[in-house]
């Protein structure tokens, strides 16, 4: 399926969506205070035919890091590529602006996320036991952005074959 991605830098257009979006993993973000961060970027994707996304990434820069604080894709959309052509995209980015890194937590039990990150190269650095409050453990992960032999390519081909 074809994914178009871009980074919001408004985010009237897609409000309601963006809040639907956000609600699947993180029912407490406030999207309006996130957007408000300097330091806070929203990316979206969805279908060439579809106004609405059905993905949606929010990153931090911090210093010459990124931080991926929160991915999702409505329930109808998943399996077809949208979050990793997202985080392909956006990886590949910041990685040509100068970001040396990217780093996340998730949820030691988030089979489908971390599959997801695993594959786009990322590597658990840490386990934080029962940094949930309902007791779960988080495994912080983290993508090394310096350009090294085969990264570049192969974001970008996945960025070539998957957008
Ligand atoms: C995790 C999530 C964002 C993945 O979104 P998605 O658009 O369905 O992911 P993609 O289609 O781009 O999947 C890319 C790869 O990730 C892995 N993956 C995705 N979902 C998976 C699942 N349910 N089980 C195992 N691997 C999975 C696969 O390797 C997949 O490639 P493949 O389909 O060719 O096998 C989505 O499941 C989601 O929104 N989950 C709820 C919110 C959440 O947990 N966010 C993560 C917060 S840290």
């Amino acid at each position: 399926m074809a994914h178009v991605v871009r980074e919001l830098v408004d985010l009237r257009s897609v409000h309601s969506a963006l809040l639907q979006l956000a609600r699947i993993n993180s029912p407490h973000l406030d999207i309006d205070a996130e957007a408000q961060l300097p330091h806070a970027r929203f990316w979206i994707a969805g279908g060439l035919d579809n106004p609405n996304p059905t993905s949606y990434a929010l990153v931090w820069l911090v210093g010459d890091e990124l931080e991926i604080i929160d991915v999702a894709t409505e329930a109808c959309a998943r399996r077809r590529g949208g979050a990793r052509t997202l985080l392909t995209t956006l990886l590949e980015h910041y990685r040509k602006l100068g970001r040396k890194a990217a780093f996340l937590e998730v949820r030691a039990g988030n089979v489908a996320a971390i599959t997801l990150y695993q594959h786009l190269g990322f590597e658990n650095t840490r386990r934080r036991r029962g940094y949930y409050s309902d007791g779960e453990d988080a495994l912080e992960m983290r993508l090394d952005l310096v350009p090294q032999p085969g990264l570049s390519e192969t974001l970008s081909s996945h960025c070539e074959t998957l957008t």
